[in-house]
């Protein structure tokens, strides 16, 4: 028998597959202050999928964490591989370093018995195609220019976009024009939207002038052309896609942002509910299983800002599919964030794991008593108090053993380019 952690699988999976497919996410954290030590291995279920909410202040070990649990799947025997990738949402551009080894973490590697490696095949990188050529120059690798073409979106979609309530008369005169270009073409630009607009005589002058300014300036984000994501031809099993948004200069970088979330999250939803299908169907010998869209984790950094509590973004909706509708289809949703509080209460209550750094805010702390009612708060509490101050310690909730751990997330393969800024040289 061995003395491994394992969270997050089902008791009838642990007696049949062991540890088999699981993330060495760390070790426990035995005793305290002074006299805290690491002891067994923590593992994660990767057989099914998981939502898993990572919390904690700046610097704790966050974004670290995530990129933890992307090498892991990563690096899975092919067996298992080959079922899955990971799509990690890059808002502060850290995660192409990826394709780099650890090289300046090796002692403490060589502490843990692990060896630097760098993901150079595994990792692509995908940003916005007008930057691909800063990025270059900026000797960043890109792997994939992305776009997000005005279609995709409804109406609706289009007015959350811009921030319009819905009975805002620009909103009515957008949503009116979306609506048109949708039932007479396939496909339309933000050109399109602009000609029809000038051409429609029962806009009002005002409205008019206020829409032609508003997508010009949405065209000028530089996000917005005909190619889209080809999802199914870049996102292979086994992959790291990388989406960095980091770099978006307009002071509407949230939303650029948040639409191409929008796009990504539904685009999986929508590839992965068809997989199923052709799964189920192979299952009952009607058809044989060719290579498929395969099952997803989604690792979104600074996660409030997508899926908000308070107030509708356009990736809110497609994200609380996945919150809601995601395990069926086998999708796998790590939200992180530094203010769980901040985050829309439904990815709260859903989670099935809580990886919680240091938080010291009280309403944060709430929040995440919303998640894990089993717990009691002054449970919690004093596991995240007795937190020795490594970063990288956490607790970890698991809502299946309902146990609490307290854990070293082990050092990275890779290289984390999120170190904090130091004033001297390099
Ligand atoms: N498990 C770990 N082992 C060793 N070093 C770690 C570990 N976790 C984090 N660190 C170090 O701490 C630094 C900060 O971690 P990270 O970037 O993950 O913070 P964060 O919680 O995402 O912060 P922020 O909220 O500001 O984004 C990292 O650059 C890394 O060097
Ligand atoms: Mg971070």
């Amino acid at each position: 028998m061995s003395n491994e952690i394992v969270v997050g699988r089902l008791k009838e999976d642990l007696e049949k597959f062991g540890t088999e497919a699981t993330a060495y996410l760390g070790k426990h954290i035995i005793g305290q202050g002074e006299e805290a030590h690491l002891a067994n291995k923590i593992l994660m279920d990767l057989l099914r999928p998981h939502l898993i909410l990572i919390c904690g202040k700046r610097g704790t070990g966050k974004s670290y964490f995530g990129g933890v649990i992307a090498e892991e799947i990563a690096l899975l025997p092919e067996k298992h591989r080959k079922n899955l990738t990971t799509v990690l949402i890059d808002t502060m551009g850290i995660y192409w370093s990826m394709k780099l080894p650890n090289e300046e973490q090796v002692v403490l590697l060589d502490e843990w018995g692990l060896k630097p490696i760098g993901l150079k095949d595994k990792v692509k990188v995908y940003v916005p195609f007008q930057q691909k050529k800063d990025y270059e120059a900026a000797g960043i690798p890109v792997d994939f220019g992305i776009s997000v073409p005005p279609y995709a979106f409804s109406a609706e979609e289009w007015s959350i976009a811009f921030n319009l309530p819905q009975t805002n008369p620009l909103s009515i005169g957008l949503q009116k024009t979306v609506n048109y270009l949708k039932k007479r073409d396939e496909k339309f630009s933000i050109d399109d939207l602009i000609s029809t607009i000038k051409d429609d005589t029962s806009l009002d002058t005002h409205v008019k002038s206020s829409l032609e300014s508003m997508l010009t300036v949405a065209d000028s984000w530089g996000v917005f052309g005909e190619e889209g994501v080809k999802t199914e031809e870049v996102m292979k099993p086994g992959m790291i896609n990388v989406f960095d948004v980091s770099r978006l200069r307009s002071s509407e970088a949230w939303s650029v942002r948040n639409l191409l979330v929008a796009l990504i999250a539904k685009d999986i939803y929508y590839k992965r509910v068809l997989a199923r299908k052709q799964e189920e169907l192979a299952r009952v010998g009607e058809i044989k299983l060719k290579e498929r869209f395969p099952m997803v984790w989604l690792i979104i950094d600074e996660a409030h800002n997508f899926v908000p509590s308070g107030f509708d973004t356009v990736s809110t909706a497609p994200l609380l599919t996945i919150v809601k509708q995601g395990r069926e289809p086998g999708i796998s949703l790590v939200p992180m964030t530094q203010m769980p509080n901040k985050i829309h209460p439904e990815v709260v209550s859903q989670a099935d794991m809580v990886i919680s750094h240091r938080l010291t805010a009280k309403s944060d702390l709430d929040a995440l008593h919303a998640t894990m009612q089993t717990y009691l708060m002054e449970d919690v509490w004093r596991y995240i108090q007795s937190l020795p101050k490594w970063r990288g310690s956490s607790i970890i909730l698991d809502d299946n053993s309902e146990r609490i751990f307290q854990m070293q997330t082990r050092p990275r393969l890779t290289w984390h380019a999120g170190e904090s800024a130091i004033a001297v040289n390099p």
